[in-house]
């Protein structure tokens, strides 16, 4: 049977926790789908940067670069600066292997309430395609004059050609494969050189896709909206920040942060692609052992379906999706309930 190989980069915070717990589960998932896979674990993140001085090693990226894919937990301590620990770690990689697609789908699912008052599930079901590589993220050097006068801080984004057409034209794709329509969020109101070149990309694209209906919104009112109008977006498309913030709107109108999946993918086969729950380390939960694990179990599925083993990505997609909709299965506190992360997976794995 095919064995693939996996690295495992549980990083800081719940991310530890949560990777560790899933992992019988999706073993097992693996076994029934006539697949396995090899882990490599990497001790990669703050612990690692207290005792190195770096978050990973120097050439941590060549030691995954021939894996199959990559699943991450989160980065994030409390007793070093984030700015420290993400572009140790987690930012390096998606740039790095060049995970130009960050795929979030937001689905409202049967059992889950909203705090958005009359959504039911399936109301809620949209995917963002944000921009992974470059945009705000893009590290251009900066410039700070600190300690005068007049202190002044510089930080430049970077949206190039090739980088905005590829995530628009992934955006597309998608939406010609869903319910053709897509969304595309700017501020080229404010921001008259970036966000008007994207627009135009956006319209330059959309000439080719005449199935799929386009609709452009300032990203702030589109915050609004997925408040007030979330069941009528299908695909949305956004640059690296706008799409940072649009998707913990989406993840809190769909439930909770638990619950969101996300990849960074590698179109292509020159680097692999990067799984995570779009979650942090969460350090206000830390050691309690209550982290919700089902935005990891939903990742795993987005890793399993990025490997073509599209049957294992349904099973574990479905196990999640009958547990939720079961009001007597166990749910951590983010979801009301007073369960831990162990129950909840061992719940999932007797559903198998
Ligand atoms: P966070 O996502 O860690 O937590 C936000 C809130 O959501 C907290 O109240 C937390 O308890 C809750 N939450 C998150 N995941 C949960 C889960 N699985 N189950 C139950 N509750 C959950 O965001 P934050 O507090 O802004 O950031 C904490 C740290 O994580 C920071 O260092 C930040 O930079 C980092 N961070 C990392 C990633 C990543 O690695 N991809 C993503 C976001 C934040
Ligand atoms: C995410 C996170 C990261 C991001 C941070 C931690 C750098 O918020 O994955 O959503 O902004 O991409
Ligand atoms: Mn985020």
């Amino acid at each position: 049977s095919k064995t693939y190989d996996i690295e495992l980069i549980p990083g800081d915070g719940i991310g530890t926790e949560v990777v560790k717990a899933v992992m019988p589960l999706v073993r097992t998932v693996a076994d029934q789908h006539g697949f396995e896979f090899e882990t490599t674990r990497r001790d990669w993140g703050t612990e690692y940067y207290l005792n190195h001085g770096e978050m990973m090693p120097g050439d941590g990226l060549d030691r995954l670069t021939d894996a199959d894919s990559i699943f991450l937990g989160a980065v994030g301590h409390p007793d070093v600066p984030d700015h420290v620990t993400l572009h140790g770690l987690l930012l390096p990689i998606r740039k790095g292997f060049d995970q130009y697609v960050c795929k979030r789908p937001n689905v409202l699912f049967e059992g889950i309430e909203s705090p958005l008052r009359g959504y039911e599930s399936g109301d809620i079901d949209f995917v963002v395609y944000r921009e992974n590589t470059e945009g705000e993220y893009a590290d251009l050097g900066g410039r700070e004059h600190r300690g005068l006068a007049h202190e002044t801080a510089i930080q430049s984004a970077l949206f190039t050609r090739r980088g905005t057409e590829r995530i628009i034209r992934a955006a597309f794709e998608a939406a010609a494969e869903r319910e053709r329509h897509l969304t595309s969020i700017t501020k080229s109101n404010a921001q008259a050189y970036s966000m008007v070149f994207w627009d135009d990309i956006v319209a330059e694209v959309s000439e080719e896709y005449p199935g799929v209906t386009v609709e452009r919104l300032l990203v702030d009112a589109a915050s609004m909206d997925l408040i007030r109008r979330p069941h009528e977006f299908d695909v949305l498309v956004a640059s690296n920040l706008f799409g940072d913030i649009l998707t913990d709107i989406g993840a809190q109108i769909t439930g909770s942060m638990g619950l969101a999946p996300s990849g960074n993918i590698h179109p292509g086969d020159e680097y692999p692609s990067m799984f995570e729950p779009v979650h942090g380390s969460a350090p206000d939960i830390v050691g309690k052992g209550v982290a919700n694990p089902l935005a990891t179990v939903l990742s795993w599925s987005m890793l399993f379906e990025d490997l073509g083993e599209t049957d294992a990505a349904d099973a574990l997609w479905d196990v999640v999706t009958d547990q939720l909709a079961d009001d007597a299965a166990p749910r951590t506190p983010d979801l009301g309930g007073d369960a831990n992360t162990q129950t909840v997976v061992g719940d999932l794995s007797s559903r198998l």
